[in-house]
């Protein structure tokens, strides 16, 4: 038995209980917690659907998607017949008013047993379109005026733009008080992502040099070697843009930008972070077509398989004008990074599954060694990798072993997984959903967060929109995105970061 806290009595409701959501990702996050025993004593998991299924039907459904997706597969033996006994299915029509009585009923039931008034959270695990109405029928429930124990939690996509992102906000905002809203972003439960915060703020040594004065240019990649994945009636109204650059990108993008916190308080680590959004600069219209360039992939081959073109796909248009692959060069106006390009990228069916971070420091100031010494000298230079290494290098010159004065680059590297084995890493989820429990807002995007995101990226979208795509598709399976892309980054005299071929 482990000794850390456990959170208070819990009863989660999870909206899209029969859902795939569920099935690969918060089942096997909640069954981790569990086995590591971060579950609070007392809990319960309600999987809320239409579809029927009876208690056991229901658990083996999950046992499923959890032999499928678990990050630890082989060890269900002996621990999910206790775990399952706290996984209930309640089938009820969400659309219902009066069906929400079910979930009172639970709760009083509950109550009874555990003889004190649990945690109880509502994760909407459902299509964006449904959330308003289900928010509005839970915010008619006594229950959800307990601001201490009543969460709800928000999947992205948060809004379609700007003004829908607002009026969610609005409506959640006359249901709950912002403090019960969770607005789930998986990026920031990551393990590497937090240790950006670690990395610059436990230490000394990096803060000194972590702006304009050192730092050459940022750059951000989160390129993905999976396509559309059959999820065309999300992605076509979506893109690349508002998948992964609204929120996951610049979340990230904050945490490396970002002043240092005064304290780990959740309104004081987003507020630091707003003011980097806020501090962003907006484009105009005219300036988009040199700061932001649009992809989408043709069919092609990856790893000796032919796959068909996006607009190719099951369920997308034969004229789609959808982006799959996206890169923006942003600015920050502010002190520490005023002239710092941060220069994002992310794109389906790219070369490699790779999510790294490089910040590219400026060339020593003076260089004394003979020219021949140095024909491989270049700046230092410092990544996080989030995938599909978890680790940290910084890259400077080191002379080459032997009688000449040859200098070269050389990494000194953290790797999470020979620091601490392979199996040391909590899921985002499970991360995310032990802070929902212990009711820490810290790592979920606060609404004025949100609405500050969607106004950067909204002359984008708009642009992009008004403007049909010419070249579409622009680019080929396997490779690293549209030219226009390297050509936006050599403009400025820099090339795009591939860690590994
Ligand atoms: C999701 C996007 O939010 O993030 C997907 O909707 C994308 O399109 C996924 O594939 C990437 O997440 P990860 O954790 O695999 O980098």
């Amino acid at each position: 038995m482990s000794n850390h806290k456990r959170p208070a009595a819990s009863i989660l409701f999870i909206f899209g209980g029969s859902g795939d959501l569920n099935y690969r990702k918060l089942s096997p996050a909640l069954y981790n917690l569990f086995l590591d025993d971060y579950m609070p004593e007392k809990f319960a998991i309600a999987g809320i659907g239409r579809s029927q299924y009876n208690n056991e039907d229901y658990r083996a459904h999950l046992l499923d998607g959890i032999s499928k997706f678990s990050r630890r597969k082989d060890e269900q033996n002996g621990h999910w017949d206790q775990f399952s006994q706290h996984v209930t299915y309640l089938q009820m029509d969400a659309d219902n008013q009066a069906a929400y009585s079910k979930i009172t009923d639970y709760v009083k039931e509950k109550e009874a047993e555990w003889g004190e008034h649990p945690n109880v959270i509502f994760y909407l695990a459902v299509a964006p379109q449904l959330v308003p109405s289900i928010a509005q029928k839970l915010g008619a429930l006594n229950l959800c005026t307990d601001k201490n124990c009543t969460r709800i939690v928000i999947e992205k996509p948060f809004g379609h733009d700007l003004q829908s992102a607002h009026d969610l906000n609005a409506l959640l905002g006359r249901l709950f008080s912002e403090e019960q809203i969770y607005r789930i972003d998986h990026y920031l439960g990551k393990e590497t992502v937090q240790n950006i915060l670690a990395l610059r703020f436990a230490n000394a040594l990096f803060e000194p040099v972590w702006n304009r004065n050192y730092i050459d240019h940022v750059q951000i990649t989160a390129s993905e070697t999976v396509g559309l994945e059959d999820r065309a009636q999300y992605y076509e109204k979506s893109g690349a843009l508002r998948d992964m650059v609204q929120n996951h990108i610049l979340q990230v993008l904050c945490m490396v930008a970002m002043e240092a916190p005064v304290s780990f308080d959740a309104n004081e680590v987003r507020n630091k972070k707003v003011d980097v959004l806020n501090a962003m600069r907006p484009f105009t219209k005219g300036e988009v077509h040199e700061n932001a360039v649009r992809g989408q992939y043709s069919s092609g081959w990856i790893k000796g398989k032919e796959v068909p073109g996006y607009r190719e796909e099951k369920g997308v248009a034969k004229e789609s004008a959808t982006e799959t692959y996206a890169a923006v060069k942003f600015h920050i106006d502010n002190w520490r990074w005023q002239g710092v390009p941060f220069y994002v990228r992310t794109g389906k069916h790219l070369h490699q599954k790779a999510t790294n971070i490089t910040l590219q420091f400026r060339p020593a100031p003076h260089f004394a060694f003979p020219s021949e010494s140095a024909e491989t000298w270049r700046p230092n230079r410092l990544t996080i990798s989030i995938t599909p290494e978890m680790d940290i290098r910084i890259r400077f010159q080191a002379k080459r072993p032997g009688q000449a004065m040859t200098l070269e680059p050389v990494d000194m590297v953290f790797n999470f997984d020979h620091q601490y084995g392979d199996d040391h890493a909590p899921e985002a989820y499970e991360t995310l959903l032990l802070d929902v429990m212990e009711g820490d807002a810290t790592l979920f995007m606060r609404a004025d967060q949100v609405e500050a995101a969607w106004k950067l990226i909204m002359p984008i979208l708009e642009t992009w929109e008004n403007r049909t795509p010419v070249d579409f598709p622009n680019y080929a399976p396997d490779s690293w995105g549209p030219e226009d892309a390297d050509a936006m980054i050599a403009r400025d005299g820099h090339a795009w970061i591939n860690l590994s071929k």
